[in-house]
Formats: C-alpha cells, structure tokens, sequence
C-alpha cells in the first residue's frame, strides 16, 4: 500500500527495504510506467536520480493523480523534481554535496522530524541544490552546507528531503520514514511473516485451485520457502523435482532429500548424475560448462515434468529483487532477457507461472520461512551456485575430481561449523586448482593436486571480502585436508576481495 517511484537510483531497492522494516508494504514502479490504481496508495515515495532535473532526459512523470491528494514524500531527485515543477530554482551547487552531514536546523513541532534533534547525521548524495523552494512551501530543515535540506508544502501531506534516509548512514532515516508514513499518512504496520504467510497461501489457494504444480527443488533458501507456502495451499497438488547434478556437496542430496521428505513435501529426489558429467567430459571453459548444464537440466526437468500428469502450473521461487530488475528504469538486464524468449521454450516452460516469493526481499524470505517452522539450519545455508563444484573445477571435471572436492570441502565446511564460524561468513568453499605441485609425504616425494579455500563476507554477493579466518581455523583444516583426502598436498588461502576478483574462480 506504499507506493515507490524509481528514477533510477542505486538507492531504490533500499528504500523500499527500510520501508519494509517497519512491517509496510510497499511496491516499486518505474517512474514511466505508472501502476493504474495510483489513487489506492496510502502513501508515495519519490526516489533520487543519476539525472538532474534540469537535463533534458531526466525523468518528467506526470503526478497529477498524485501530488496534493495522496501523502506524498521526495528524496533527492525526487524532492529537487517537486521543486523545479512548481515555482523553485534547482541549480548546480557551490561546494561538495556528498556524504555525511548533520542537520543545524529542524523547523520546531513538526511531526515529520518528530523524535529527531538537530545534529542528527544525514547521508547526501547530489551534486544539484534547491536554491529556491516552491510555491508554498516551509522550509523544515538545513545543513551547514545546504539551506533546503527539507520543506514541505502548506495545505498538503507533501514532503522533500534533499539526504538520503534510506541509507544506514542517516542515523535517523528510518524514524524519519516512520513519522512520514505512519504518523503523517496513517499507514498500517502490518506487513509481518504471518500475516504474508495467511495472506498468499489464501490467494494460492485461489489462483491454483485444485490444479497441479510442478517446482525443481535446489536445497537453497528460495526454492524451499516457496514450495513450503505451496505446500500450505495445495498439499499434494504440489510436484516437487530435486535433481542430483553429480555436483552438489558431499551427501547433500541424501541429506537434503530426507530433509524435505521430513517436511512433508511430495518430493521426487532423480540422480541424473551421469547425464550431467557425461554433457560435462572433455569441457573447460567456465560458460561452456554453465551451458551444458543448463541444458541438461531443462532436458531433466523436462522429463520428469511429463510424468506428472495434468500438471497446469510452473511454481518458481523468483524473488523481489529479480522482478525489479526485469522491469526497471535502466530496463532489463540481457540474461533477464532471455528468459523472455519465447521461441523454443522447454515445454515444462509453457506451464502457467506462479511466484509466491516474487514480492520478497532476501531477507523477509528467511523470516517468512522461520514463521512456518522451517529448520533455522536451512534457512541459514551459504548461498552455492546452481552449476555447483563444477565451476570449483577449474579445467574439465572427471568423477575423480569431484570426488577430491566434495571430501575437501566438506571438511572445510564442516570445520568451520564446529568451530562456530559458519554463521559469521557469508559463503565458503574450496576449489581444485588444475594443478600438481610437488610435496614430501614420510620419506616418498609426491606430485599432487594443489586446493584453495575461499570464505568471504557480503551482503549481496554484488561485492565480497575474504575472511579473516583464525590462523588455529587454517592450520587444523590444512593439515586434515591432506592428511585425509588421497590426492591434494596443498592447500592455499585465497585473499582476493570482489572486485576485482569474484567470488568463484570461473
Ligand atoms: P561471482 O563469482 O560472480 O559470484 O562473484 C557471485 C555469487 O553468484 C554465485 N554464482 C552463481 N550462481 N549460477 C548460480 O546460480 C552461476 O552460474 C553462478 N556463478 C556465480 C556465486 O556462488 C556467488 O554467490
């Protein structure tokens, strides 16, 4: 019921996440592609801009269902967008307007900066200013270097902040979004696990009926919850597919399988190992590999979808940010593309599409999954790619090779479990390098396979560092891994932050 207007910032998507935090729903639209039923928003939020106002390819949307009528707040862009359309002066600044800043000045008993003292420190992020505000408005706030740091217009629930509340940056940016949208436009806080929990298995429900739904399973996060709330909804109508790549760590799919059996679901495990690493022999470029077994998997889950008899519906575990991407200002991204390709779809493909995770960030996927009791051990998996120790192999792969990976790693892995390190890192794992090195072991000269170990911290993904795992961490792990995996003697530590690496090494 909250509605978030993307200019294009980098700072969108955080917006609409702080906005979530306080249990509010919200929704992101491209500036130039207005939803039809603006007028059942509670409250609208402009985002900033890589553009300036003043340019002319900035983004112009037409908020006359909007402005006035529905409370209505600008950020950055958003708040310079409010002024030069109504009567203000936005120009380039004099001094530098970027980073931390603290308010000098909040105007006395408004509600907006309720809870909010001056000194208060603020996130800027623009390199045009309000110079003069516009018709009707009251100036509510400046900094030492930015007179309209906040105003808003008399006689409307019409708001602009020049900093950016979103950001963590700005300590009270999230009391701030709280005093606009529910002290000032009245919106509820409801938007909680349960509540979305009752609400789309109610709307499954509806949309399914008591049609059939087939879902491919991963291990990770996204496709469990997904199919959990379909499970809710339909029961057995839902057709899980978990398929064994002959990539996935050390008895994940036994472990994994029995897991989602234990939960009830209708889960078929297939091993489809040979046909995997069959496609894969003699392979050892990283795409070429991506490729081969994406195809073999659409040949799999093709398969299998046809046994399922009378199955009507695709279940995906697409999240938020995958749809925001395919619809945004800065218009979908080439992979997101080809998925739209409708020529030669897999006919598993031509099945209706339902998505119960598509209005989820990460984060409220993982809350969404503990409030329906899934096991907190799941939940809290490392992110692992779909092509699996495929691209830990650098080189073509052989049953051999995975198999040294799969024992490597799993001691990795489990050590950092024990030790209590699991939790503090966001992703970890190891990699065969393709190649031998020379070692001692007793009184024989050894020519063995050299692995690194990988364990980095991250958000997203989009950016990493490695770990400073305990030096004690390493020495135990290292001497265990050659010690016991027939094959490896040595073992290095990769430091290499992302950029300008990435996380795995194809
Ligand atoms: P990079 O290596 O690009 O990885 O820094 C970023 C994140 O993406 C994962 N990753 C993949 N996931 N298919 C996937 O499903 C892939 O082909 C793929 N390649 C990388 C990687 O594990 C990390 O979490």
């Amino acid at each position: 019921n909250v509605l978030i207007l993307d200019f294009g910032s980098q700072y969108t998507q955080l917006i609409a996440r702080r906005v979530r935090e306080l249990n509010i729903y919200c929704e992101i639209h491209p500036f130039n592609n207005l939803p039809n039923n603006v007028s059942s928003f509670k409250a609208v939020i402009l985002s900033g801009s890589p553009f300036s106002v003043r340019g002319e390819e900035a983004p112009h949307p037409d908020l006359s269902e909007i402005k006035g009528k529905i409370p209505l707040l600008g950020v950055c862009y958003g708040a310079q967008y409010l002024a030069h359309f109504n009567g203000g002066n936005v120009a380039p600044s004099n001094t530098r307007e970027y980073g931390r800043a603290n308010l000098s000045f909040i105007e006395n008993g408004e509600l907006f900066f309720e809870g909010i003292e001056t000194g208060s420190q603020v996130w800027m992020s623009h390199s045009d200013t309000i110079k003069e505000l516009p018709t009707g408005a009251v100036k509510l706030a400046s900094t030492g270097d930015v007179e309209n740091a906040a105003y808003k217009i008399e006689g409307e629930a019409t708001y602009a902040i020049q900093f950016h509340p979103e950001v963590y940056h700005s300590t009270d940016g999230k009391q701030l979004l709280e005093n606009f949208l529910v002290k000032i436009a009245g919106v509820s806080q409801s938007w909680t696990p349960d509540n979305f929990v009752d609400m789309t298995v109610a709307s499954l429900k509806e949309q399914v009926g008591t049609e059939k739904v087939v879902l491919g399973l991963s291990g990770g996060v996204d496709s469990t919850v997904a199919a959990v709330l379909l499970h809710r909804a339909i029961g057995k109508n839902l057709h899980c597919i978990f398929v064994n790549n002959g990539l996935l760590r050390k008895n994940e799919f036994e472990s994994v399988l029995d897991q989602y059996e234990g939960m009830g679901l209708n889960v078929k495990g297939v091993d489809a190992s040979a046909r995997f690493l069959d496609a894969l022999k003699g392979i050892d470029d990283p795409e070429k590999k991506r490729k081969a077994i994406g195809n073999v998997f659409i040949d799999v889950f093709d398969d299998e979808s046809h046994l399922i008899e009378d199955a009507k519906w695709l279940g995906q575990g697409t999240i938020y940010p995958d749809v925001i991407e395919s619809t945004s200002v800065n218009g979908p991204s080439a992979t997101i593309k080809s998925h739209h390709n409708v020529g030669g779809l897999p006919d598993y493909m031509k099945l209706k599409i339902v998505e119960p995770l598509r209005m989820l960030f990460k984060d409220e996927v993982r809350r969404v999954g503990a409030s329906m009791g899934i096991d907190p051990e799941l939940l809290g998996r490392h992110p692992f790619p779909g092509p699996g120790l495929a691209i830990r192999i650098l080189g073509d792969i052989t049953p051999d090779k995975v198999r040294i990976l799969q024992e490597v790693d799993s001691i990795f892995i489990n050590g950092l479990k024990e030790s209590g390190l699991y939790n503090k890192v966001w992703q970890a794992g190891a990699i065969l390098l393709p190649v031998n090195s020379v070692g001692v072991m007793g009184d024989e000269r050894t020519y063995e396979k050299c692995v690194a170990l990988r364990a980095v911290e991250s958000t997203d993904g989009m950016t990493a560092d490695w770990v400073n795992l305990p030096y004690k961490f390493l020495q135990k792990t290292s001497n265990e891994i050659i010690n016991r995996v027939k094959g490896v003697n040595r073992v290095v530590y990769d430091i290499s932050s992302k950029p300008p690496a990435t996380i795995e090494w194809e």
